[in-house]
């Protein structure tokens, strides 16, 4: 095992009426000019996000509330809010929603701590983040994991980059889960934010770390399977209380970096997956399973014991040579994609087949135009990322 230092300090408000305890525990954290930030109208259609306000009025809480954040958050909204969250003079802020409503909400948090610097130039690299506002989230989606996690994904539409910044400050204060707010959710939501969640974990267990790690190997492959059996109970019923308590903390658990003890993450399939959904607006938990498949049998050779052991402990299969297995194990994992009706290819990821211009450019964005490799377990620079596209290109 690898050393390592972890702090998550999340508190995690779980289960039925989470919500109910907002206003008490932004107290609790020195809250009281609140900024709200929602997405693009599912928290009002349910009911929620006026069931806030009225709370935040009756224990005497002032508020601004902005929506319009929309999937694949853009900087120039956050810009925007920023802007509005400093004239409320604003000095805790809460997000209700998803991953980009949650995303959105970190990046005015930094803004309204960080007066004189555009938002951009933390997650361009350009200024460190040192400094930020109390945060809170109430997630109506599990997916993302943002509620717990180290980092938060913008889009800037001037370059068409999708950028993530990590820092420790973009661990929420708070975290409000209750499975029910989940269950509006369009199915095929769901399904892309199963499909997030699971590859959080995947793409921490195949890493470059050789060193023995089983506690944590252990731990990922009980989340893997558990998620699996949970997801096929949730997408016949989304109503299902116990199904979908269990797939909500596993988003969050997915990425808040337990996962990852003791070794590093590699991340691949999100660095290639993040140009198709920054370039062509399509859902992030599909942008990856567009690509996992063509990543997979792209790398297994690098380390077919470690494929035919996430075969023999994730999907059980023990018959067969090592390389039997591992290839065994990537098969079941994309039938299992196909079974959730996710996208295996750029066809089905509604995209079309991309000419050869296209590919070059979203190979481009993801090495810097060639000049840097990503990821570990098979580190990628814009040959090997072409080579995966063109094996997703399909
Ligand atoms: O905008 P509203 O109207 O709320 O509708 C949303 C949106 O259309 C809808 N939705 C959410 N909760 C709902 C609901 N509809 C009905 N009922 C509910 N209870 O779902 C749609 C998708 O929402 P979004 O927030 O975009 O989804 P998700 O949670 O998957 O977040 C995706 C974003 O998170 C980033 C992704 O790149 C993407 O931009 N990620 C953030 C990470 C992080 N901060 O740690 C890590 C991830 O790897 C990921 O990159
Ligand atoms: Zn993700």
């Amino acid at each position: 095992m690898q050393s390592f230092s972890f702090k998550c300090p999340t508190e995690i408000i779980f289960g039925r009426g989470a919500e109910e305890q907002i206003a008490e525990k932004i107290r609790a954290y020195g809250g009281s000019r609140v900024f709200i930030v929602y997405g693009g109208g599912s928290a009002i259609r349910s009911g929620l996000l006026p069931r806030i306000e009225n709370q935040l009025t009756a224990a005497g809480l002032a508020m601004e509330v902005r929506g319009g954040v929309k999937p694949n958050p853009r900087v120039s909204w956050v810009r925007g809010a920023i802007d509005d969250a400093r004239a409320f003079a604003a000095d805790f802020v809460l997000a209700v929603g998803g991953g980009s409503v949650i995303d959105s909400a970190k990046g005015v948090a930094h803004g309204l701590a960080n007066p004189g610097t555009d938002i951009w130039d933390f997650w361009s690299g350009k200024e460190k983040l040192t400094v930020t506002t109390p945060l809170a989230a109430v997630v109506t989606m599990a997916a993302a994991g943002s509620e717990m996690s180290d980092s938060s994904v913008l889009t800037n539409e001037e370059t068409g980059a999708k950028s993530g910044l990590n820092s420790e400050l973009n661990r929420p204060a708070l975290a409000f889960l209750n499975p029910e707010l989940t269950y509006t959710l369009p199915k095929k939501q769901l399904a892309c934010g199963i499909a997030d969640i699971l590859m959080h974990t995947l793409e921490r267990y195949f890493t470059s770390i050789k060193e023995m790690n089983e506690l944590t190997d252990l731990f990922a492959e009980a989340l893997m399977k558990n998620l699996i059996a949970q997801s096929r109970i949730a997408l016949q019923d989304q109503t299902n209380y116990d199904a979908m308590s269990e797939i909500l903390w596993t988003a969050g658990v997915s990425h808040c970096g337990l996962t990852e003890l003791g070794r590093c993450k590699d991340f691949a399939c999100h660095k290639l997956g993040h140009p198709l959904s920054g370039r062509f607006d399509v859902p992030h938990g599909a942008s990856l399973t567009a690509v996992w498949g063509s990543w997979a049998e792209y790398v297994w050779q690098d380390d077919p014991e470690r494929f035919a052991k996430f075969a023999e402990r994730v999907w059980g299969i023990t018959e067969g040579t090592t390389e039997q297995r591992a290839r065994s194990g990537i098969e079941a994992t994309v039938n299992y994609f196909r079974e959730m009706e996710m996208p295996t290819n750029f066809t089905e990821l509604g995209i079309g087949i991309q000419g050869k211009e296209s590919l070059d450019a979203l190979a481009d964005m993801v090495t810097a135009r060639g000049t840097k490799t990503v990821a570990n377990f098979h580190p990628l620079d814009k040959q090997a990322a072409l080579d995966i596209y063109n094996l997703a290109n399909k």
